[in-house]
């Protein structure tokens, strides 16, 4: 009795699987843009219109005083990128948005590059890019006052801003160019400064060698989560402690140079419980070099998400699986608080000319070119979807980057596993200078609008905005999401500061007003800038940009 029912059960359910979507039903897809002139090796959005970027100081083809660039303004609405002079090398540092809106890149090179005179080390560097209003990037620029410095050098360090508007920075190294961390920075220190030497941190000594670019979460009561090689700890910023957790299981590692990306999921009201997801990277023997290694090495699918919450630590990690394995890719939220799964490649390392097959000159191969959406809501081991994705048809190895835009799509750029620029052809992998961007099926739907917000929102209060909605939208029963983001800093497979935390909302009964409740303190969302989107059934509007706060600067020691 039982056969003839499941059949038909399942009959009836590869029906429903099969069913292809309406034909004209907007998809994903992936869109060209143009040509960034620089590697977009490192990505913030700094206004509704620019994102800023940086790359090493090498021979790139956008110039800038007679000389290559190594920074730049992207124009997401006229697709195109105006030079910035920079003094010192961005290459693999780090930053973040202040309090008060000034954008602070922190660390990099100690080198310069042959070809590229006009070169500073950059490890020690603070560069400073102030709010820039103008949509085309008019009179913005980067300061760089040599007496401006961190206490510590540190290349491919990470930053993070925390609840009082300034960065917690984390590790690097200071000189040693390699495939490990073999001349370490261990230990932390702040921008501005709250003291005049560095924190030592155990954490960072025991991750060695494999904690570069460290994956760091400002947890919502202020503390700070940690991901480093297999480790992670809760790092006590007030109280100078670590606090240890769970290794990752099966001996994952997921820093450079096998480079997993970390996602804190969205933080909801009313309790912001935060959980830490981490994927991909890989299991390697950590006492070889580089040169017994292959582009071949099968990265890792895993997955492993953590409730941080004394309960949710003493359950430990709980695994699952990517749809394939990968290394060099970004996670990402979406305003409707899914994960988008982006760039990278399935084996290998991150680096070039360094194992010993290199594929072209990258130390990895075989470009994951299909994203995947996971959907933190979902039952265990159906979070993870592909079904409908595009293939990007670009390889984003080594050295590239993905970030939301204010326009709700997601910018996509760089790839360059090379010793410097290099576009001859007739190899895998060369530098890549196409933009794309990746677009939700709502970009090319009628939107929800947010008409306009305040400039400045303060925590804990009810705030109502004018709203557009599309009539198929404007129904009592939709479904309505407000999210708050930071849309953080891309680079080497971590997108470092990014955060949603979800506001309760309700639209009016006529479909114009939107009234939300902002977070309740700056633990939650740190002061600083944010960008509101409103989703209603998965069609998200532009994203607004506020200040979340007073604006003020961050408190400096005197
Ligand atoms: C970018 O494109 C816009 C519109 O065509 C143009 O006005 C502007 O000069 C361009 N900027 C650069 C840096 O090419
Ligand atoms: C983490 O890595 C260390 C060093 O390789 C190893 O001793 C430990 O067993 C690993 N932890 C897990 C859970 O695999
Ligand atoms: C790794 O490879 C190099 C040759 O490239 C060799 O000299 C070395 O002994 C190998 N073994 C280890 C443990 O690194
Ligand atoms: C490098 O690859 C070659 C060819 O596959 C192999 O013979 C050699 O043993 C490898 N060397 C190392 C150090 O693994
Ligand atoms: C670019 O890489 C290819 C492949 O390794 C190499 O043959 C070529 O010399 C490189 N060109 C430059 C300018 O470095
Ligand atoms: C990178 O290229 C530069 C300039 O061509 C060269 O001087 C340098 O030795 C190269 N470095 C490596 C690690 O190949
Ligand atoms: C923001 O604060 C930083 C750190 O104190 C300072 O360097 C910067 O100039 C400030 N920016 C503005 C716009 O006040």
């Amino acid at each position: 009795m039982m056969r003839p029912l499941l059949s038909l059960l399942s009959l009836l359910a590869s029906f429903a699987y099969a069913a292809p979507a309406a034909p004209d039903a907007p998809g994903w897809q992936f869109t060209l843009k143009g040509n960034s002139g620089i590697v977009a090796l490192e990505a913030i959005v700094v206004n509704p219109t620019l994102v800023l970027l940086f790359d090493r100081a090498q021979n790139d083809p956008l110039q800038i005083d007679d000389h290559p660039a190594w920074g730049g303004l992207w124009n997401l609405e006229h697709n195109n990128i105006t030079a910035l002079e920079v003094v010192t090398n961005s290459w693999c540092a780090s930053g973040a948005i202040l309090s008060n809106g000034t954008m602070a890149s922190i660390g990099g090179d100690p080198t310069g590059f042959p070809g590229n005179p006009v070169i500073k080390p950059g490890n020690q560097a603070i560069r400073l890019f102030e709010p820039c209003t103008s949509p085309v990037g008019e009179g913005c620029t980067v300061i760089e006052d040599p007496n401006l410095v961190l206490i510590e050098k540190r290349w491919y360090p990470s930053a993070t801003r925390i609840f009082d508007g300034s960065l917690l920075i984390v590790g690097g190294m200071h000189e040693q160019a390699a495939f490990y961390n073999t001349d370490p920075a261990a230990s932390f220190e702040f921008f501005p400064r709250k003291e005049q030497t560095s924190r030592p941190s155990a954490f960072l000594e025991r991750s060695l060698p494999v904690n570069l670019f460290p994956r760091i979460f400002a947890l919502p009561d202020g503390t700070v989560f940690m991901v480093a090689n297999n480790q992670t700890i809760i790092y006590d910023i007030e109280a100078d402690t670590e606090t240890i957790l769970p290794d990752l299981p099966n001996g994952i590692a997921v820093n450079p140079p096998s480079d997993g990306s970390a996602i804190m999921l969205p933080l909801s009201p009313p309790d912001f419980t935060p959980e830490i997801l981490v994927c991909g990277g890989s299991v390697f023997d950590q006492t070889l070099t580089s040169h017994n290694f292959t582009a071949q090495h099968p990265a890792s699918s895993q997955c492993s998400r953590i409730t941080v919450t004394p309960e949710g630590i003493a359950k430990g990690w709980e695994v699952e699986q990517m749809p394939e394995a990968r290394v060099l890719h970004e996670l990402l939220h979406l305003p409707n608080g899914q994960i988008l799964l982006v760039n990278g490649a399935s084996t290998g390392f991150s680096g070039w000319n360094s194992v010993n097959d290199t594929v072209g000159n990258s130390n990895a191969d075989n470009a994951a070119l299909v994203p995947a959406l996971y959907t933190p809501s979902a039952a265990l081991g159906q979070r993870f979807s592909n079904a409908g994705m595009p293939s990007s048809g670009i390889p984003r190895m080594y050295h590239s980057t993905a970030t939301l835009t204010p326009q709700g799509n997601v910018f996509i750029g760089g790839s360059n596993p090379n010793n410097g620029s290099n576009f001859t052809t007739g190899f895998e992998f060369p530098t890549e200078l196409r933009i794309q961007t990746l677009d939700p099926p709502f970009m090319s739907m009628e939107r929800p609008k947010i008409l306009s917000a305040p400039e400045k929102l303060s925590f804990g209060k009810r705030v109502s905005v004018p709203i557009s909605l599309p009539n198929s939208l404007n129904r009592q029963d939709a479904n309505v999401q407000v999210s708050l983001m930071d849309l953080g800093f891309s680079t080497h497979g971590f997108q470092v500061g990014a955060r949603l935390v979800f506001m309760d909302a309700t639209i009016s009964n006529n479909g114009k007003t939107l009234s939300f409740v902002t977070p309740p303190n700056g633990r939650v969302y740190p002061p600083g800038p944010a960008t509101i989107f409103l989703t209603v059934d998965d069609v998200s509007s532009e994203g607004v940009m506020v200040m979340m706060g007073s604006g003020n600067p961050p408190p400096t020691l005197e």
